[in-house]
C-alpha cells in the first residue's frame, strides 16, 4: 500500500506489495528498522522501465504495509553504480560519523564502476559507505571510499553488515564469485578478511549475491542462518534464494547440514534479506521477480515490487533444519471481516458461489486435518487462470501459471513450478496472499513457500476447488486486504 495510491491503479499493479511509482527497481536494500520506522531502500533506475544506472530507491513505513515513498537515497558517482547492500544503525558511533550524540544510519553498499568493467578489469566492484543524520532523507558518502577494495575478483558485491556482539565489531557478509567471504570491522571503515566459505557446499548454478547472515532460534539454541542468493540456478529455474544453517562464531561459518534448501521455491522471489535491528524478529523482504524476464515483464509504467514481508522462523524436521516463511501479522491491518467456510466434503467446491467474488488483494487460509490433492483455481471470465495446488503422489506442491493470461513475453514464463513437501504431518495449514499480479503460497504452516507473479488481461476472480479424492477441509477463510 503507497502513500500515492490513488496513482497505483495501473493494470497488475500490486496493491499490497510495495512498488515504485514509476521505473524500474530490483532487489531491496539497506532494510533497516530505526526510530519506530522501517526503512526500505531498493535497486532503482528512475529514468526507464529496464535495469540502469543504479541508484537507492527509498521508502519508509511504521507498520510494514503502508509505505510513504520518499527522494532518492543514493546516487551513481565518479565511483560507479550504486548496487546492493545493507543499512546498520551505528549506536556507539564506532564510524564516528555521529554528532551531537546522535546515532548514524550507515549504508554500507557496492561502488560498480562500468568503465573499469567495459576496460576487462577485474576490480570494478568495491565496497563503500554513506551515512545519514536526518533518518536516511540525506545522505553523505564517506569521501575515503571504497573502505574495501576489490582483490581481483570479478563478482564482489552485496555487503550485509550485522554486529557480532561477544567480538564487539561487525561483521561483513560478502558475495565473492561462488563463495562467500566474512570481513570483520571495528568501526566499518577498516576491514580484515575472517573466512570463505561455500565454494563446494550448494547449489552453483549461477553467480552468489546478495547473502545475510543472522541467527534464530531453536528450542532455546541459537541456529545462524546463512542466505545466499543465486542467479541462474533455482529449483525452478533462472534466480532464487538458497540458505545453510549451522554455527557462526565471529570468524567461521560451520554449517550443521550441507543439503542444499531454498527459502522460496517458486520462480519470483529474489534478492532477499532481512531487516536490521529488528531484534531477535527476523523479517525477511524479497524481490518479487526473476532475472529470466524482470526486464520484459508487461507493466508499462514501472517494473516489479517486493513480497510481502514475511516472519522468518526455524524448526526441525526429521533431522533438517527448516527455516520457515509467514507473512507478518502486520498485514491484518488491511483485513475486511473474513468470510469463514468450515467441512468442506466434495470433489468439487465452488468457493465463488459461496463467497462471492474475490477481485483485488485476499488472503486465503485453508486448514484439514487430512492431506489430500487438491487443486485451488483462480480464473477470470476469459478463462485464464492459475492454478495453486498439493500433488500427494508426488508430495509436492505447485502453482501452475500456463494460462494465466499474457506468458509469451519470455519462452519459460509459461510453467507449473513446484516445491517439496518437507513434513510427514496429515494436517494441513496452508495460507495465500493474492494480489492482482502475484501469489504467494505459504504452505506446510511455512515449511513450504512458493511466490509467482503473473499479467492477467482482467483481475482473477473466481476460486474453484477440486480433488481427485473427496475433499475434507476444516476451514477455509477468505479475508479481503484493503
Ligand atoms: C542481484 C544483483 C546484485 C547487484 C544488483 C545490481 O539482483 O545482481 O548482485 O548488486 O542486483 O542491481
Amino acid at each position: 500500500v503507497s502513500s500515492s495510491s490513488s496513482t497505483y491503479n495501473e493494470p497488475h499493479r500490486p496493491q499490497i506489495h510495495f512498488s515504485p511509482e514509476a521505473h524500474w527497481m530490483n532487489d531491496p536494500n539497506g532494510m533497516v528498522f530505526f526510530n519506530n520506522q522501517y526503512h526500505l531502500f531498493y535497486q532503482y533506475y528512475p529514468d526507464s522501465t529496464v535495469w540502469g544506472p543504479m541508484h537507492w530507491g527509498h521508502a519508509t513505513s511504521k507498520d510494514l504495509i503502508h509505505w510513504q515513498n520518499l527522494p532518492i537515497a543514493l546516487y551513481p558517482d565518479s565511483l560507479g553504480y550504486i548496487f546492493s547492500g545493507s543499512a546498520v544503525v551505528d549506536i556507539n558511533n564506532t564510524s564516528g560519523f555521529g554528532k551531537n550524540g546522535k546515532a548514524p544510519l550507515v549504508a554500507i553498499f557496492t561502488h560498480h564502476d562500468p568503465k573499469g568493467e567495459k576496460s576487462g578489469s577485474n576490480t570494478f566492484q568495491n565496497q563503500s559507505l554513506a551515512y545519514s543524520l536526518d533518518e536516511g532523507i540525506t545522505w553523505k558518502k564517506y569521501d575515503s571510499n571504497p573502505v574495501l577494495k576489490n582483490p581481483g575478483i570479478k563478482d564482489f558485491r552485496d555487503p550485509k553488515v550485522s554486529w557480532f556482539e561477544p567480538d564487539k565489531k561487525w561483521i561483513m557478509t560478502l558475495a565473492t564469485l561462488n563463495d562467500i567471504t566474512f570481513y570483520s570491522s571495528k568501526d566499518l571503515k577498516d576491514w580484515t578478511k575472517e573466512s570463505e566459505f561455500g565454494q563446494k557446499l550448494g547449489a552453483h548454478g549461477g553467480v552468489w549475491e546478495c547473502p545475510d547472515l543472522f541467527p534464530l532460534t531453536y528450542n532455546g539454541q541459537k541456529i545462524w542462518v546463512l542466505i545466499v542468493n543465486i542467479n541462474p540456478g533455482g529449483p525452478n529455474g533462472g534466480s532464487a534464494t538458497q540458505y545453510f544453517t549451522g554455527n557462526f562464531d565471529g570468524h567461521t561459518f560451520t554449517p550443521n547440514q550441507t543439503n542444499t534448501k531454498w527459502l522460496d521455491y517458486g520462480p519470483d522471489e529474489y534478492a532477499g534479506i532481512t531487516w536490521s535491528n529488528t531484534g531477535s524478529r527476523k523479517i525477511f523482504l524479497g524481490w518479487m521477480s526473476n532475472w529470466q524476464y524482470a526486464n520484459v515483464v508487461p507493466t508499462e509504467k514501472w517494473r516489479s515490487a517486493t513480497t510481502v514481508p514475511r516472519e522468518l522462523g526455524i524448526e526441525k524436521v526429521g533431522q533438517q533444519f527448516l527455516v520457515t516463511s509467514k507473512p507478518v501479522s502486520e498485514l491484518s491491518t488491511l483485513a475486511a471481516a473474513p468470510v469463514a467456510i468450515k467441512n468442506i466434503k466434495a470433489r468439487k467446491f465452488d468457493v465463488t458461489a459461496k463467497a462471492g467474488k474475490m477481485e483485488g488483494p485476499f488472503r486465503l487460509e485453508l486448514s484439514a486435518d487430512k492431506l489430500e490433492s487438491y487443486s485451488i483455481t483462480f480464473s477470470n471470465k476469459l478463462d485464464e487462470n492459475v492454478v495453486v495446488g498439493f500433488d500427494k503422489a508426488a508430495n509436492e506442491y505447485y502453482i501452475d501459471r500456463t494460462r494465466s493470461g499474457k506468458v509469451d513475453f519470455e519462452k519459460g514464463f509459461a510453467k507449473r513450478h513446484t516445491a517439496p513437501r518437507f513434513s510427514s504431518r496429515q494436517s494441513e495449514k496452508m495460507t495465500l496472499i493474492v494480489d492482482n499480479a502475484s501469489i504467494e503460497l505459504f504452505a506446510d504452516n511455512g515449511r513450504s513457500t512458493m511466490t509467482a507473479i503473473f499479467f492477467p488481461h482482467e483481475v482473477y476472480s473466481n476460486i474453484q476447488i477440486k480433488s481427485t479424492s473427496n475433499l475434507n477441509i476444516k476451514s477455509l477463510v477468505l479475508t479481503k486486504l484493503k
